[in-house]
């Protein structure tokens, strides 16, 4: 068992005194490419990182059977009632899985992760698809990924209250190690597609610049709002039905967006080609442009993801962007082998010389999606 996994079992056995029937983990996330694309019906290319979280699931025994969660991390006990704290993201699972006309019994369950908190990585996706996973398999459920997938978006949406996409959920499930993930978003059809770095001689970078990403949600229900509108002003369901004709029918900041989504759709797809050629080169590139359109277009960067980007580019990183929502977060750089300590080094001082917060550094692999532990 992975060490979080380990954590978790020992916790449940701590808090409720027997061994847990099951233990199950998923992971965190980046996205490579395709943002703000996934609620416009179009595509995405998140790959997972080996950082988890993990949940024991038992029923509980002498004969008191109330659900009880217990977080390892901030050790506390939480009941089964929404309180707007980490607790909402497992009973969201447990509503939505009711709503979508499972029998979910009372269970317990303890949890423990390392992904960080708050920071872009999908800690949030993660502990989601542990809880779905585990109470799929705990209640004999026999719901497919996709199906705890939807689940999972669900519980984010309408009980945890926020208005996010299927990517993250998605990544979390469907991703395998050593391969991103290519999601459409409007048909749910996924594939792997192979992401050797270690062949290609390159590390995946995360900066977590530490920006508070305290206006994160009204921003990101606002690009929301304009692509829909953006969309009914030019008849189309989705942007991602829109076509470059279309763009000077628009005006403003629906231009903007829409012109973001279109060029960034556009990219995924050449971006899967890329890297089925094993052209790195010409997916890193793919990366800059994004980034350049998520800046200018999409208008979600901040000057600290713009100074990692920079500074990466200007120490031969093959392509670097920022990742996830914006707004603040993290973002990535395609690293040579070995390079990655200048780049930091770099980072750290063009930071400091702009009197930015310290940020913080992790190297990752593409790592495997939810599994059931043992
Ligand atoms: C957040 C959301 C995702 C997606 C990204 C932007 O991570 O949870 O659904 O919309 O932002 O690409």
């Amino acid at each position: 068992m992975r060490e979080t996994e380990q954590r978790a079992a020992r916790a449940y056995r701590e808090q409720f005194g027997e061994e847990p029937e099951l233990v199950a983990s998923a992971p965190g996330r980046v996205n490579l490419i395709g943002e703000h694309t996934d609620y416009n019906g179009g595509f995405v290319l998140p790959c997972a990182i080996d950082r988890r979280v993990a949940v024991a699931v038992g029923t509980g025994g002498r004969g008191w059977f109330e659900t009880s969660l217990y977080s390892a991390d901030f050790d506390e006990m939480r009941q089964i009632d929404k309180d707007s704290s980490w607790a909402d993201y497992p009973r969201g699972v447990a509503w939505a899985m009711g709503e979508a006309g499972h029998e979910i019994g009372t269970f317990r369950a303890a949890f423990a992760g390392n992904v960080p908190l708050g920071s872009g990585l999908s800690s949030s996706a993660a502990i989601e698809a542990a809880t779905a996973l585990a109470l799929d398999a705990f209640f004999g459920l026999g719901a497919g990924r996709t199906d705890l997938a939807v689940i999972c978006q669900r519980a984010e949406n309408g009980y945890v209250g926020v208005n996010s996409g299927i990517m993250d959920q998605y990544a979390s499930l469907l991703c395998e190690a050593g391969a991103a993930l290519l999601v459409d978003c409007r048909s749910l059809e996924a594939r792997n597609v192979p992401l050797d770095l270690t062949a290609a001689g390159l590390v995946l970078v995360v900066c977590d610049t530490r920006v508070e990403r305290g206006l994160a949600d009204t921003g990101y229900n606002d690009r929301r709002a304009t692509c829909e509108r953006a969309a009914s002003t030019l008849g189309v369901e989705d942007l991602r039905d829109a076509t470059e004709g279309d763009l000077p029918l628009l005006s403003g900041e629906e231009l903007k967006r829409a012109r973001h989504v279109l060029s960034e759709n556009a990219r995924v797809l050449e971006a899967v080609e890329a890297l089925e050629n094993r052209d790195f080169d010409g997916f890193g590139r793919l990366m800059y442009a994004s980034h350049a359109s998520l800046r200018d277009d999409f208008e979600v960067s901040t000057p600290e993801l713009d100074t990692f980007v920079e500074t990466a580019e200007e120490h031969g990183a093959a392509g670097a962007r920022l990742t996830g929502a914006g707004f603040g977060g993290c973002a990535i750089a395609l690293v040579p082998e070995g390079e990655t300590a200048a780049l930091t080094n770099a980072c750290e001082q063009a930071f400091a010389e702009r009197s930015f917060e310290e940020p913080a550094f992790y190297e990752f692999l593409p790592a495997a999606g939810a599994e059931l532990a043992g």
